[in-house]
């Protein structure tokens, strides 16, 4: 397919890309735009590794053509940090151990974040339902339900005191 010029804004920056409209957006976040945080499983849209947050929905890039992606607003890993303070989500996962090899952290905190933007003030099973699709080997899943909760309540841990 002829490339093309496809713009977007990503974490907050207006972002132009020059290529194939078919590749999957997963890897022009990742080879062309060099933002390695958003991982890829599957490519088949099981394992949620790629999750990343598309006008407000959490979604799986390896399934959405780079073109899909053009006047969007795209967010990754890389922008829900304020610099070196963590997103409330990320600190959780931090405080509660909920994090092991890591490998589905970025996803799974990408459908959090998407959930908690939404809705802050989730149930259990709204929670469950929002990482429904984003698979952990590690965990068994307590420790990340229980740490998007934390965040969602405010408790917190930003500088050794309860935020
Ligand atoms: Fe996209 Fe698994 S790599 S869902
Ligand atoms: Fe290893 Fe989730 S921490 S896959």
């Amino acid at each position: 397919m002829a490339k093309k010029i496809i713009t977007f804004t990503l974490n907050g920056e207006e972002t132009e890309v020059f290529t194939e409209p078919d590749r999957a957006l997963v890897d022009v976040i990742r080879d062309d735009l060099r933002l390695k945080g958003t991982k890829i499983g599957c490519r088949a849209g099981d394992c949620g590794a790629c999750t990343v947050i598309m006008n407000g929905l959490a979604v799986n890039s390896c399934l959405i053509p780079v073109a899909k992606a053009s006047g969007c607003d795209i967010q990754t890993v890389e922008g829900v940090a304020d610099g070196a303070k963590l997103h409330p989500v990320q600190q959780a996962m931090v405080d509660n151990g909920a994090v092991q090899c890591g490998f589905c952290f970025s996803g799974m905190v990408m459908s959090a974040k998407a959930l908690l933007d939404a809705n802050p003030n989730p149930t259990r099973e709204e929670i469950r339902t929002a990482i429904s699709g984003n698979l952990c080997r590690c965990t068994g899943y307590k420790k990340i339900q229980d740490a998007i909760e934390d965040a969602a309540q405010g408790h917190v841990c930003m500088c050794g005191k309860e935020a």
